[in-house]
């Protein structure tokens, strides 16, 4: 088998996992890599293979379904996959066409037997004839709305389609979601944090624009300086550390104050709050309701000089349990993810609509929960990776309304702002809140939301 070939395999072998048995290809993939003994350059075109493939099935199935005419439903899933594999590698890459095409007739051939090798040919070299422009105007001319167009051009689901584009309406910015599909769509850079009061940024690092702790490396392997750090330097989202920020430093922090962290799996919020515990005097806890998580958030933790308990309760609960308790509390809450797509490949097509309605029912009891475990004057942190208006805006409104009097808004836009090292042009929300609102299109990070409540 060529080097290619062993590229090729190892990301047909993990596409078929996340189909076959809902594996996650950021964590299988480095074993599978590992395991095949693929040198970098194989193991950076395994990874594109994988993860363009996963983000893009939206679209190649269209393609895939117009160039069979067949349904995909009827398409033996292994062959299916095959390809979508080969599919990616005709339209998104420079893979010479008849390698994509042999290569994927081949795993096909395995996957389903000669008659699929000849169904995949078929299929492959139909593809190969035009150009990926004329694909993306042949799938356009099927579909019967714009998001619908915009679902099988960008490859989301319509419905993600749908809540994007409201999200990004509630701040005026509607003519922005083909922007922020497109970096859907996209590998993020890594984004590291050199733990306040713990680590300094390297110096020939680039700082990030927004967090002050943040930094992305020019060159070199990001895992050989975390090692160096003994956990004080991490790999962090820009927009997760103005989140944990947010918190410690919407006001001054008093000697001995009480912080918990409610969510805390897997602990990237917490080691960086711990650090900020560390050098104002505070005190911290943590919670998650997953033990696995929670063996993750002691592990992160590894690298700050802080006693922190960590307690694997389900956290509304755990806040309920201790009222008028805290100063601080973060509520980094469950939610569909959709601020953080282009991080899990597969994850847009693994959520559904009626998630919604059920996450936002535990951000609310969250969110209520953390309420009451603050002492009177205490601040929470309500965050969500998804920047969907039913788990960020409706969840605060609601529970505004529960607490009417008794909880005051902070203005978390005007405080991330004054974070930053450089404006990062956060909209005004329709609703009138002071909700912070990241984007991926335009500030390079999750799309992470942000809002502060202090028990009044
Ligand atoms: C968005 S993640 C938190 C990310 C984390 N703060 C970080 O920065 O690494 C949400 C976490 O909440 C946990 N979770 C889900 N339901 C929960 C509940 N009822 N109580 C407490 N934690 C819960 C999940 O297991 C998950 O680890």
């Amino acid at each position: 088998m060529s080097r290619v070939a062993g590229a090729r395999q190892v990301a047909y072998d993990t596409i078929r996992a996340v189909h076959e048995s809902d594996a996650y290809a950021n964590l299988l993939l480095p074993t599978s890599i590992a395991r095949a003994w693929l040198n970098t350059a194989d193991a950076a075109l395994a990874t594109e293979l994988t993860y363009g493939t996963l983000r893009r099935q939206g679209t190649y199935d269209a393609v895939i379904a117009v160039a069979s005419d067949r349904g995909i439903p009827e398409i033996h899933p292994a062959v299916l996959d095959a390809l979508r594999l080969g599919v990616h590698q005709l339209l998104s890459t420079r893979v010479a066409s008849h390698a994509a095409v042999n290569e994927s007739v081949e795993l096909a051939r395995e996957a389903g037997g000669r008659g699929a090798g000849g169904f995949a040919n078929a299929v492959l070299r139909r593809v190969s004839r035009d150009t990926p422009g004329d694909w993306m105007t042949r799938i356009a001319e099927s579909a019967r709305s714009d998001d619908e167009r915009l679902g099988l051009l960008f490859s989301h689901p319509v419905w993600v389609v749908r809540a994007l584009r409201r999200a990004l309406a509630a701040e005026g910015r509607a003519d922005e979601l083909e922007a922020l599909l497109t970096a859907d769509n996209a590998a993020p850079r890594v984004t590291m944090i050199a733990l306040p009061g713990l680590a300094e940024i390297p110096e020939d690092a680039r700082r990030t624009p927004f967090s002050p702790h943040g930094f992305r490396l020019g060159g070199g392997d990001p895992d050989a300086v975390i090692r160096a750090s003994d956990g004080r330097v991490r790999v962090q989202d820009e927009g997760s550390q103005l989140a944990a920020l947010a918190l410690t430093r919407a006001e001054p922090v008093r000697e001995g104050e009480r912080w918990l962290d409610l969510c805390a799996g897997p602990g990237g919020k917490t080691a960086l709050l711990a650090a900020e515990a560390l050098a104002h005097g505070a005190k911290l806890e943590a919670n998650e309701i997953s033990p696995s998580r929670a063996g993750l958030v002691r592990k992160a933790l590894a690298g700050v000089p802080l006693e922190v308990p960590v307690s694997e309760q389900d956290g509304r609960i755990r806040a309920e349990e201790a009222p008028n308790t805290y100063d601080r509390i973060l509520v980094d809450a469950p939610c569909t993810g959709l601020g953080a797509l282009r991080r899990r490949p597969e994850a847009r097509w693994r959520k559904a609509p009626a998630d919604v309605p059920e996450l936002s029912e535990l951000q609310r009891g969250l969110l209520g929960a953390a309420l009451s475990a603050l002492k009177p004057g205490g601040i929470v942190a309500y965050v969500t990776c998804s920047p969907h208006l039913a788990e960020t805006a409706g969840v605060v409104a609601e529970v505004r309304r529960e607490w009417g009097a008794a909880v005051e808004e902070l203005p978390a836009r005007e405080i991330v702002t004054e974070l930053s090292d450089s404006d990062p042009g956060l909209a005004p929300q329709a609703d009138g809140s002071e909700r912070a609102q990241l984007w991926p299109h335009r500030h390079n990070t999750d799309a992470m939301s942000i809002s502060l409540l202090r028990r009044v």
